[in-house]
Formats: structure tokens, sequence, C-alpha cells
């Protein structure tokens, strides 16, 4: 049986962070991988320090189970989970595929909403309630360490959402999740539910609350957050943010906005912030989705400055206009893009950098209006262009 540390024995500030790329991410149309491939993502989300990763859902197919089984055979520091219905046959499924895990959870849900209660489940509240004691119950005695999760929790009646959270504790659950399934909750309303969660439920402080918030209206990351700075100390997330729909709120945006604003959200995790932009190309070459340029964190153009005024001050200070360093999420360095906008002193920096240490005055200057005119035409100015326009300037003298 799994051993894993007691609730009352975390720092109260530590967040976990439970990645589901591997289940959820991998539920975005088109994004489906390989073993192989999962088995790529999850060693390198385990090297990163994630403290629980969701490898798959057993009973979904035999490829799923074979991927959980393989996953929880080589991943030793990080917990594995395994997702499961609120059904025995999941439940002894998913137990199943976690048999080599080290570390391992079984992740139980069922729908709580009135709409999903009755069109998508066909239960009275009642049975539901009765389903989530039978299900946390019977995982409980497969591993200790039980997760379970009320769908749609945030469109849930909160009289009965207390109700069901309260029985998942009973019956033993050791991590509590209030999913915004459909991207629905804004900031100030999902924090406000979970603190109310906490607050009345009994026994609350014997599970770990969990929050798990989808994109669909774009506040994926500001509604777990919200959560966080309203009691919960797991977040659910994804790298590149990929998942159902919109996605998921992304585990790099998370991971770095509680370590760039400690200050104002005091919290830690323990990610090694370092592997984030490995593991962003990782996901986007296995699935083949694209990671946008403008996107927080891992797009190509997070830590890139092309207005004149931005790489004066870039060159100056790099606090100017970066609130991170590129080091700190695995990049080498910031990029002075070179364009219709950059200045002459980041044309004076490109050139040294290009080897063009002796160039004087008169020979920039010329090279830098034939720069902007080239700039003008061209979209996007190479290195290959800015040597060319200068050797052509350097033979004309
Ligand atoms: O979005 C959701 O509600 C889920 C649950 C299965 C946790 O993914
Ligand atoms: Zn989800």
């Amino acid at each position: 049986m799994t051993v894993t540390t007691p609730v009352s024995q975390r720092p109260a500030d530590r967040v976990v962070i439970f990645d589901t790329t591997l289940r959820d991410g991998e539920q975005s149309p088109g994004a489906s991988m390989n073993l192989e491939e999962k088995l790529r993502i999850a060693l390198t989300l385990e090297e990163m320090g994630v403290d629980v990763i969701e490898a798959g859902f057993p009973i979904a197919s035999n490829g799923d189970f074979e991927c959980v089984r393989e996953i929880g055979r080589v991943v030793k520091t990080s917990v594995v989970a395994g997702l499961s219905r609120a059904a025995r046959m999941d439940i002894d499924r998913a137990a199943e595929a976690l048999q080599y895990a080290e570390r391992r959870r079984i992740h139980t849900f069922i729908s709580t909403s009135p709409l999903h209660m009755k069109y998508k489940l066909q239960m009275q509240p009642d049975a539901v309630v009765q389903a989530i004691a039978d299900s946390v119950g019977h995982a409980r005695t497969l591993v200790d360490d039980v997760e379970w999760s009320a769908e749609d929790g945030s469109r849930t009646e909160p009289d009965f959402l207390c109700r069901c959270v309260e029985t998942a504790i009973k019956a033993g659950a050791t991590t509590i999740n209030i999913p915004d399934t459909v991207g629905y909750a804004v900031p100030e309303e999902y924090g406000a539910l979970i603190r109310m969660v906490i607050e009345r439920v009994p026994n609350s402080d014997k599970a770990v609350f969990s929050v798990h918030c989808h994109n669909d209206l774009g506040l994926a990351v500001a509604n777990s957050l919200a959560g966080v700075a309203n009691g919960a100390r797991q977040v659910e997330c994804t790298i590149n943010g990929l998942g159902e729909r919109a996605g998921n709120a992304a585990l790099e945006e998370i991971v770095m906005a509680l370590r760039t604003r400690h200050d104002a959200m005091p919290y830690t995790t323990g990610v090694r912030t370092e592997h984030i932009t490995r593991a962003s190309r990782l996901v986007s070459t296995i699935t083949g989705f694209t990671v946008q340029p403008n996107k927080a964190i891992v797009g190509t153009n997070a830590f890139a400055h092309e207005s004149g005024i931005h790489q004066d001050g870039m060159l100056k200070h790099a606090g100017t206009y970066e609130i991170m360093t590129p080091e700190s999420v695995g990049l080498n360095r910031s990029t002075l893009v070179m364009g219709k906008h950059s200045g002459r002193a980041a044309f004076r920096a490109k050139l040294k950098e290009l080897g063009y240490e002796e160039m004087g005055d008169n020979a920039v200057n010329d090279a830098f209006r034939r720069f902007k005119d080239l700039a003008d035409r061209k979209k996007d100015v190479f290195d290959e262009d800015i040597v060319a326009l200068v050797d052509d300037e350097v033979g004309r003298q």
C-alpha cells in the first residue's frame, strides 16, 4: 500500500502540482499519444518535480491501461494517478493498472450539478451521494491515496456540494477536487466556493482541496489562483494548457505566477522551473499542437523584444521589460528581434553579436538606414539579411 505524506505534515503554503497532460490534455481532439510518447512526457514531468502525474483513464481502452501501468513502473518520485468513474469495475481496473507504481492514487469522479445528474447520469441526488460513498470506500480498500472529484462542481448547488464532499471525506478521500468543468466560473466566485466548502464541511482538514479549471472563458489560471488564495492546496493543470475544448489551466503559468509574484501570493510549488521550456517543446512536438507565439511563459515571443524603446531599455537593464529571467524557465537568453521597430542601440548590439565590432559610426549609420528600409519591406529580418546588408555596405566603402 502507498504511504503518502499526511496532510497535517505538509507545509501550509505548499501547493501540490497535479499534471493531467496525459489524461485531460490527451482528451483534446487530435492530441492522442502513444505509449513511448507518454513515457517520455511522464519522465520529463517527474524530472521537473511535478507532484502527481495523472497518467490516463485505465478503463477507457487497453492502450490507456497499458500507459498507466508502464508509467507506474518507471516513475519513482511522483505519485501516479489513474482516473475512474464511480463504478467498481472502473476502480478495480485503475488499481490493476497502478499495481507497479511506488506511489499511486485512484482518482474517482461523479457529476454533482443538477444538469449533469438529470441528463447525463439520470440519477437522483441521493443515489449520487450513495455512489460517492461506495466508490470512494471501495477505492480506499485498494489504495491509501484516493482523490474524489465533483464533476461540474462549480455549477453544483452549494448545500448539495457540501453534502457530497462530506460523504467523500467520511468514506476516506484524501484529496477533494472541485472542478470548473466547463470553464464557467469567474475568479471571485470560484474562490468563494472553495472557501465556503472548506469552512462548512466537517473534517475538511483531513483532505487536500484541489482546483481543476477549464479555459472556456480564458480564466482557468485566474480561477485556479483564486482557489489557492482561498484554501486549495492542489492545482490540476497541463503543459501548454492542453485539454478539452479551450484547454486546462496551464502548468507553466500557474507555477511561474506563484514564483514571480510570491510577494502577492505566498505559496510554493516543488517544480524546477528551468525544465519548463523543454517540457513545453516536448509536448508540442509530440502532439503537433504548436504553441501560439504570444503564449505566456513558453511562446516564442515571451522573452523577445522588437520595439526600439524596449530594446534600448533591455540593453540597459533587463528588468525594464522582463518580470522573470529567461533562464528561470530554461531559455538561454532573451532575444532582441530585429524589425522595423528596432532602434540603433539594438542594431549596434546585433552587429557586435554577428562579429562586426570594428565598424565605424558612419558605416553603422548607413547600414542602419538600409536595415530600416529592408525592415519596412520584409516582415522578418534574419541575421543573414543583416550580414548581407553589412557586407554590401563594407564592399561599397
Ligand atoms: O473537468 C473535469 O471535471 C474533469 C474531471 C474528470 C476531474 O476532468
Ligand atoms: Zn477536466
